[in-house]
């Protein structure tokens, strides 16, 4: 007889979350991490006008989840689809220049009506999902007309006013903001929404930087979704390939120039509503994470390198310490090390073979994906390369998808790369490194 009430949005978020993690471990790190911040200053996120017209239900509930655990982000939203309909039924065409929307006097009260009626349609789906929310359709971006000849009332932010946004996350409640500007005597202008998100992104330097798209990612060339992207390594390749197309040039550009502007800790994140909460709240993520990101830095002379950070890098990594002497004994063939010493991999020969003694990777540095980072450069410098890892290790579904072969023995497992490797040329080998004495202290 009795029937399950249908679960709240907010509820299916947790419990999905919940669901997809082996312990709440990672969701309490970041919610540390998230919750350490000025809460004006934990994220940014921006949402397309696409997302509010064909996911309204899903964004509130994502947006609602996150203040049931108390962060309190500032969204701005676009409205481009409602624009372009709106305008197009009072006769007026769509015109952009350079991407933005050509803004002739008699658009402007379209626009101020349809803006603030997204505004209020996504302000009620939150709270109707049990978010608390501010809808502050205007009154943040004070703003100058850029080129009133060609462009219209195209505003350019010249200044943030963060009162609203502060009083709104002072009561708890998530900031709501359209991209109406106001000129210095109050008059309505347009301001295109990444030029908002940028401006408001410099005035509070959040934590995060996110897009909700209705994709999720930004794409490979199979694609499929991009699970991180480091500038520093990543960006002049991905703007030179040719899969990658102008409007995701585009994207790239704008992203660095907003990274460019915010500390070495922030990052942006693209992804869906429904991914949301896996995206921040999990190291791998859900979506594109973007980071400034650091270089990785090669080298054979152990004297260029911080004995005591790789050390610790190794023990963060594993959890165990190196023994003692580990480093002034090893002899080091090649190291691979990022700036912040949070991946490497550091290699010795053995038989003739390039042996990689240690690949250790501090977990959020995986969900920025420098372990994969520094994995590349060590399979571009050695094609032939051998290792062993415990059996126990958690690494070892990567290594056996990275690997073309592996063989057991008790507690370890040997695993080799290469072309063309026949068992019996290596037996030798593959014998030194199971005879190799343990280099981490035993718990
Ligand atoms: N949860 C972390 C963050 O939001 C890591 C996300 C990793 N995401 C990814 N797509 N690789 O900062």
């Amino acid at each position: 007889m009795s029937q399950q009430p249908p679960a709240p949005p907010v509820r299916q978020t947790i419990v999905q979350l919940l669901s997809q993690m082996r312990d709440g471990k990672e969701i309490r790190e970041y919610l540390h991490r998230f919750s350490g911040v000025d809460q004006e200053r934990f994220a940014v996120i921006k949402v397309g006008g696409a997302v509010i017209q064909d996911d309204l239900a899903g964004l509130a509930s994502a947006l609602a989840f996150l203040q049931s655990v108390g962060l309190t982000p500032v969204v701005v939203h676009g409205g481009g689809p409602q624009l372009d309909a709106a305008l197009s039924d009072a006769g007026i065409e769509t015109e952009r220049v350079n991407g933005l929307r050509v803004t002739r006097d008699k658009a402007i009260p379209i626009i101020r009506d349809t803006l603030t009626e997204a505004n209020l349609s996504l302000v009620d789906a939150i709270r109707h999902a049990g978010g608390r929310a501010a809808a502050i359709p205007r009154g943040v971006f004070e703003a100058k007309i850029m080129d009133a000849e060609t462009l219209g009332r195209v505003g350019e932010p010249t200044r943030v006013r963060l009162d609203l946004v502060a009083a709104a996350a002072r009561a708890g409640q998530a900031s709501i903001l359209a991209c109406l500007g106001e000129t210095e005597d109050g008059c309505i202008v347009n301001v295109n929404a990444d030029v908002a998100v940028r401006a408001l992104v410099h005035a509070l330097q959040p934590y995060k930087v996110v897009f909700l798209t209705g994709t999720g990612g930004l794409l490979d060339e199979e694609g499929d979704i991009l699970s991180s992207i480091n500038l520093a390594t990543d960006f002049d390749d991905l703007m030179q390939a040719d899969w990658v197309n102008g409007g995701m040039q585009l994207k790239l550009e704008e992203i660095k120039r907003l990274l460019d502007d915010l500390p070495l800790s922030s990052s942006v994140s693209i992804t869906k509503p429904s991914e949301l909460a896996r995206e921040l709240f999990t190291h791998a993520g859900a979506g594109t994470l973007v980071r400034r990101g650091e270089r990785i830095k090669a080298t054979t002379d152990k004297a260029s390198l911080d004995a005591g950070k790789i050390e610790a890098l190794i023990e963060r990594a594993f959890g165990r310490k190196p023994i003692a002497g580990y480093w002034d004994a090893l002899s080091l063939d090649q190291a691979f090390v990022t700036d912040s010493y949070r991946a490497a991999a550091i290699t010795t020969t053995l038989g003739g073979w390039i042996y990689l003694d240690k690949f250790a990777v501090l977990d959020d540095a995986r969900g920025e994906g420098l372990g994969r980072a520094v994995w590349h450069r060590l399979v571009e410098y050695a094609p032939r390369l051998i290792w062993r890892s415990r059996t126990t290790n958690p690494v070892n579904g990567f290594y056996f998808d990275e690997c073309d072969g592996a063989v057991r023995r008790g507690e370890w497992t040997v695993f080799w790369r290469g072309d063309n490797i026949d068992l019996d040329d290596i037996r030798d080998v593959v014998d030194q490194a199971f005879a190799l004495p343990a280099t981490l202290e035993t718990v």
